[in-house]
Order: C-alpha cells, then sequence, then structure tokens
C-alpha cells in the first residue's frame, strides 16, 4: 500500500491474499518440520494447535483491532493512540523485524540455490546432506542472501501490492497442490507409518515433564516444548511484530476480523500440516533419521532432494518447481517483514521510501551476515527472534489491547458476525498475558542455559 493517500484493500479478497502471503512461507515449510523434528515429533504439533486457539488466534485479533481503529502503521499506531507511552513497543517490532529478516533471507537464499542448481547435475553426483552442508553456509551463502535482499528490497521500493495479490493466488493453491502430491507418494513409500507415528502420535511422557523444585519433584506440561510451539505459533502466523497490524490498518470498517482471522490461519495451519505431511514419512522411509538429526535446521532441504532424485526424469523438474514456489511463499514474506521496517522508518524519520527501504535492506543484509557463515548461529538468532522477540511482542500488544486501548471489543466487533467479542477480551486479558510471560521466562532460562552449556568445558558442539 503506498503511504501517501492511505488507500484501503481494493477487496476483501486482497487484504486475506496479503495477509496469507505474510503468514505462508518459510515459517510453515522450513521451520515447521525444524521445529517438529528438534522438539518431539507429535507433543510439539499438538502443542502448537492448542496454542494456535488460545493464543495466535486472539492475539490475531488484537493487531486487527488495533489495526483497523488506529489506520496508522505501528509506530504511529502505539504513539497516539493512547494516554500512554507504548511507542517502545513500536521500537521492538523494527528490532524484530530486522532480526528476523536478517536470517530469514538466509535461508531462502538457500532455496533459490536449491531451486537453481536443479538445473543442473549436482543432486545426482552429491547427497542432499552434502550439498547442504556446502551451500549452507559460507561465500554462496552470503551471495544468495543479498541476492535476495535485494529482491525483497526492490519490490517494497517499487511497492507493488498488487502483484502481491496476484502472485499470491496462484502461489497457494499451487503449493498446496504440490505438497499434497508429494504427502500422496511419501504415503505409498515403504517405512512410512513410522514417519506418521513420530509426526501424528503425541507421546504423554514427553508432554509432561518434571520439574525439581528444592526437594520437590512437580509434574508439569512440559514448558520448553510449549515455549518452542509458542515461538512457532507467532512466527508462522506473523504475529507479535506489527506485520498483521500493518496490512490491517488498510481496511474498511465493516470486515468481519474473526472471519478473516479463521481464513488466514486456516490456511497457514493447512500448509504447514500438509508439508509436514509429505517430509517425515519420507525422512523415515529414506532413512534420513540421523541426518536429520545431526542438523534439524536443515530438514526439508535434507529431505526432499532425496525423494525428488528417485522420481526419475521428472524428479528434477519438481525439485525445481517446489524450490521456485517455496522462494516466492518466503518473498511475499520478506516483504512484510521489511514493509513494517520501512514504513516505520518513514514514520520516525521523515525520509522517502527509496532511502527508507534500501539502507534497511542493506542494514538487514549486513546483520544476516553472520547467520550466512554459520548455521548454528542462525538457529541462535531463529530462537532469540521467536522465542523471545515474538512472544515479548505478543505479550505487550496483549497487555495493551486488553488494558489500555479504549474500547476494543467495541472496534471487534463493528461488522462481526458472530458475537465472539467478551470470549476474546477475556482470553486477551486474563489468558494471553499470563501464559505468554510463562513462557518468555522459560524460553529466557533455556536459551540461556543452552549458552552455558556451549561455554562451559566439554560441550560437544
Ligand atoms: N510468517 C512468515 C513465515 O511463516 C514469517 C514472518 C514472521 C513474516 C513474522 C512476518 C512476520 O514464513
Amino acid at each position: 500500500m503506498s503511504d501517501v493517500s492511505r488507500g484501503q484493500w481494493n477487496t476483501r479478497l486482497g487484504f486475506i491474499l496479503a495477509a496469507v502471503g505474510s503468514a505462508v512461507g518459510l515459517g510453515n515449510i522450513w521451520r515447521f518440520p525444524y521445529m517438529t523434528a528438534e522438539s518431539g515429533g507429535a507433543s510439539f504439533v499438538f502443542l502448537y494447535v492448542v496454542l494456535l486457539f488460545i493464543i495466535g488466534i486472539p492475539v490475531m485479533l488484537a493487531e486487527f483491532v488495533i489495526g483497523r481503529s488506529s489506520q496508522l502503521s505501528p509506530v504511529q499506531a502505539l504513539a497516539q493512540s493512547s494516554q500512554r507511552n507504548w511507542a517502545p513497543l513500536g521500537f521492538l517490532f523494527v528490532l524484530t523485524g530486522f532480526t528476523i529478516l536478517s536470517y530469514y533471507s538466509v535461508i531462502a537464499g538457500w532455496t533459490l540455490q536449491y531451486m537453481m542448481d536443479s538445473l543442473g547435475t549436482v543432486f545426482q553426483d552429491h547427497s542432499s546432506e552434502q550439498y547442504f552442508q556446502a551451500i549452507s553456509a559460507g561465500n554462496r551463502a552470503i551471495f544468495f542472501h543479498l541476492i535476495f535482499m535485494g529482491l525483497t528490497t526492490g519490490i517494497v521500493v517499487a511497492g507493488v501490492e498488487n502483484g502481491i495479490e496476484r502472485a499470491v493466488k496462484v502461489l497457494i493453491p499451487l503449493l498446496v497442490v504440490l505438497l499434497a502430491g508429494l504427502a500422496v507418494w511419501a504415503y505409498r513409500q515403504d517405512g512410512a507409518v513410522e514417519g506418521y507415528t513420530y509426526y501424528l502420535a503425541p507421546d504423554v511422557n514427553k508432554l509432561i515433564k518434571s520439574y525439581s523444585l528444592g526437594p520437590l519433584s512437580v509434574p508439569f506440561l512440559n514448558l520448553e516444548i510449549l515455549s518452542d510451539a509458542a515461538g512457532q505459533t507467532f512466527f508462522t502466523l506473523s504475529l507479535g511484530m506489527g506485520a498483521m497490524l500493518t496490512y490491517s490498518s488498510y481496511l474498511s470498517k465493516q470486515e468481519d476480523l474473526f472471519e478473516e482471522t479463521l481464513i488466514i490461519s486456516a490456511f497457514d495451519t493447512g500448509v504447514a500440516l500438509l508439508a509436514g505431511l509429505a517430509i517425515f514419512p519420507i525422512i523415515h522411509a529414506f532413512n534420513l533419521v540421523e541426518k536429520v538429526g545431526e542438523s534439524t535446521v536443515g530438514t526439508l532441504f535434507i529431505t526432499l532432494p532425496e525423494a525428488f532424485r528417485t522420481m526419475g526424469g521428472w524428479g528434477m523438474f519438481l525439485n525445481f518447481a517446489f524450490f521456485a514456489m517455496l522462494l516466492l511463499a518466503a518473498l511475499t514474506s520478506g516483504i512484510s517483514l521489511l514493509e513494517v521496517v520501512t514504513s516505520s522508518v518513514i514514520d520516525e524519520y521523515g525520509i522517502s521510501r527509496n532511502v527508507a527501504a534500501t539502507t534497511s535492506g542493506l542494514a538487514i543484509f549486513l546483520l544476516g551476515v553472520p547467520a550466512a557463515l554459520n548455521t548454528a548461529w542462525l538457529s541462535l538468532a531463529d530462537k532469540i527472534a521467536s522465542n523471545l522477540l515474538l512472544l515479548l511482542g505478543g505479550f505487550m500488544l496483549s497487555v495493551y489491547v486488553g488494558w489500555y486501548m479504549s474500547a476494543p471489543a467495541e472496534e471487534l466487533r463493528r461488522g462481526l458476525g458472530w458475537n465472539i467479542s467478551s470470549l476474546w477480551l477475556g482470553l486477551i486479558r486474563y489468558v494471553v498475558p499470563p501464559v505468554l510471560f510463562l513462557l518468555l521466562m522459560t524460553g529466557f532460562w533455556g536459551l540461556s542455559q543452552d549458552l552455558l552449556a556451549q561455554a562451559l568445558p566439554g560441550a560437544g558442539g
């Protein structure tokens, strides 16, 4: 959307497509299987779905309520729409956008390499694990990270919203068809069943953990998995950093925000679950458990080319098509990340869109270089961004909307079909903040323990 005269989405579909474009991306297809593999399979999936309903949907509604009522960019909306000064939350959003895009672009760069290299013979000559090790960190990774940041910045400078709408309209159905096809293909491979068990049958022993409080041992929900699942909920739905807020600031007052939220989150979750249905059977059918375990961050990238390779002549074409679509999906998400940063920089410093987007894009590129040199650093940045920054953003957003914003339930009620506004306000006030606070503390503790383990002598990588 151009920032000069504040327009509105031409159609309701336009808004939904842009929001789906932001939500569906690497978060669904790279991060969801990666976190599932890292956090213990089905238990993680189960908690993600639970959190989607009690945290994700209410927080998305909260962002929509702020955006639509203020019709302003996040920084301005928070600085102006209440007596208290909530501007620092706007800065947190910008910081988060910076951080996420810096490594997101590195992964999108891998995607671009996978796409291009399926045109050559490298996938015939090398295992995808060897290939992944070679291209995921180093000069080539930096180079492709630069290309992706250049593309994203170019699009944000040009402001081609119509392009996004059109791209998403074609892209999402194609992506779904391809993933569904892959899932069916995977189903027919020997050994697929173990993959389904790992992916879909939650294990109570993993869900519950004993915490020692002095001499006591208290069983409780496994907070580490829960905090990872919450991080995933925010990441995949583009919540907690103002992206959804920005897009909804162009909405008209008659829209049914709850309906939009349901549509967007259903699409997003559907794509992620489908990606898992393709990937986990393949991991087991192709004996990739160990390789994936060594580099969970590469789960997607190690798994799929192995499967495509066995499909004969069409395999590399499908590899190309798959990574091309993933690249587009990453672009529509990257654009929404850079848009938040850019619109806030414009508001803050009053500079032109060109300058704001280009300097931000360049700074983000530089910030991402360490992640392009070291995948361990990339995972760390991803943990910090999702489990701390996004959750903190979500926590502050819900406190603001629940306790400080004037008449949020009335704003939500405009255009609403089902009257869920009191239920929503109850969740945003009494459930979301304490749960997010607890998970933030868990995330903080978990991260500090990881860093401690790495620093102590005898740490194995
Ligand atoms: N939701 C996007 C994805 O799943 C990533 C994203 C996060 C985009 C936060 C915007 C804001 O790939």
